[in-house]
């Protein structure tokens, strides 16, 4: 029987899928982003970026942006999201690749129900967490060369003060309503802390190949998701194993087929045991019936 498999596309104006990456001042969002881009098929978008980006040419609105940013105020959502969608959409038409990583947004829960009023939900969200101890030293670090007007101690408070009132409450909502919350100790060193986002990437990424038809992330980012996290290699088998078989049931088996069993291999050379998986992701390129 012919077998003709059609799966409604999620209604997302941008088609991307996002996440959201929330943490206090100076818990890493930033550096965090900045690695994910360049090892992974994802994009990047600064929520405190675009503000800034606004501040500079010299707009009444960034007058007013500028007086919130240094009284560690949040920005009217309306403003804030204009921004974002903007450089969203243009990056989508010069061809940048999802996922999209939206950092420092949503702030509030107001920043959030005006987002989604207008866009689909997000996909995950990565939290990092860290002491206001440690991100103090690290923003005043910071403010020794970033030019910023808010990495000096009196605003640092303050942005304490509303991420405690105004922004933890959205991830604690996010993790209530949507359970997509992925927290992450990012009071360690740079590098583990992007090994444990990697790992927790690759899941995310494991249950959205199943869920949806459009992949969060490809095998190919999967796969160096799986280098960055070594403990995660097993998992990154079982993954690339899973969506072999959505590309094969999808019928666009060659080239994620082979590329998955080209991870596989590679993976199998440090699990001798894998060999099995290789042969099995071979069985599933042409499936003969699926009915
Ligand atoms: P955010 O975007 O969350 O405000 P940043 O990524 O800008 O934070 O990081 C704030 C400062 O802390 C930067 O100077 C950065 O180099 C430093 N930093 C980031 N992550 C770590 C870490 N895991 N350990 C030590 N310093 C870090
Ligand atoms: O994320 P970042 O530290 O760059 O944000 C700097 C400032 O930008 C915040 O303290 C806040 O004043 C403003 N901001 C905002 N709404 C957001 C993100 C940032 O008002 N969603
Ligand atoms: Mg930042």
């Amino acid at each position: 029987a012919a077998c003709v498999v059609t799966r409604p596309r999620e209604p997302t104006p941008l088609d991307v899928p996002v996440f959201y990456v929330l943490g206090g001042p100076g818990s890493g969002k930033g550096t965090q982003c900045a690695k994910l881009v360049a090892h992974y098929s994802c994009a990047h978008f600064s929520a405190g970026d675009l503000l800034r980006a606004e501040i500079a040419t010299g707009s009444e609105m960034g007058k007013t942006i500028s007086e919130m940013i240094k009284s560690g105020k949040i920005v009217q959502a309306e403003t804030t999201i204009d921004l974002l969608r903007k450089a969203m959409f243009e990056a989508k038409a010069g061809g940048a690749k999802g996922p999209f990583l939206i950092d420092g947004f949503p702030r509030s829960m107001d920043n959030l129900q005006a987002y989604e009023a207008q866009a689909p939900k997000c996909k995950a969200v990565l939290f990092f967490e860290a002491s206001e101890e440690a991100m103090t030293e690290r923003l005043l670090e910071r403010g020794k060369t970033s030019g910023r007007t808010d990495d000096n101690a009196d605003t640092i408070k303050r942005r304490f003060a509303t991420f405690q009132n105004q922004s933890l409450p959205v991830v604690e909502h996010l993790e209530a309503d949507q359970k997509c919350v992925h927290r992450i100790d990012a009071l360690q060193p740079i590098d583990d802390v992007f090994a444990a986002t990697c790992k927790i990437l690759l899941m995310a990424s494991k249950r959205a190949a199943s869920a949806a038809s459009d992949m969060a992330l490809t095998t190919r980012a999967l796969l160096r998701a799986a280098a960055h996290a070594r403990t995660a290699e097993k998992d990154a088998i079982t993954l690339m194993l899973a969506t072999a078989r959505e590309a094969a049931w999808r019928r666009q088996t060659n080239e994620q087929a082979a590329m998955a069993a080209k991870a596989a291999a590679r993976l199998r050379q440090v699990h001798g045991e894998e060999v099995a998986v290789l042969t099995e992701i071979r069985d599933v390129r042409e499936p003969s019936d699926c009915s």
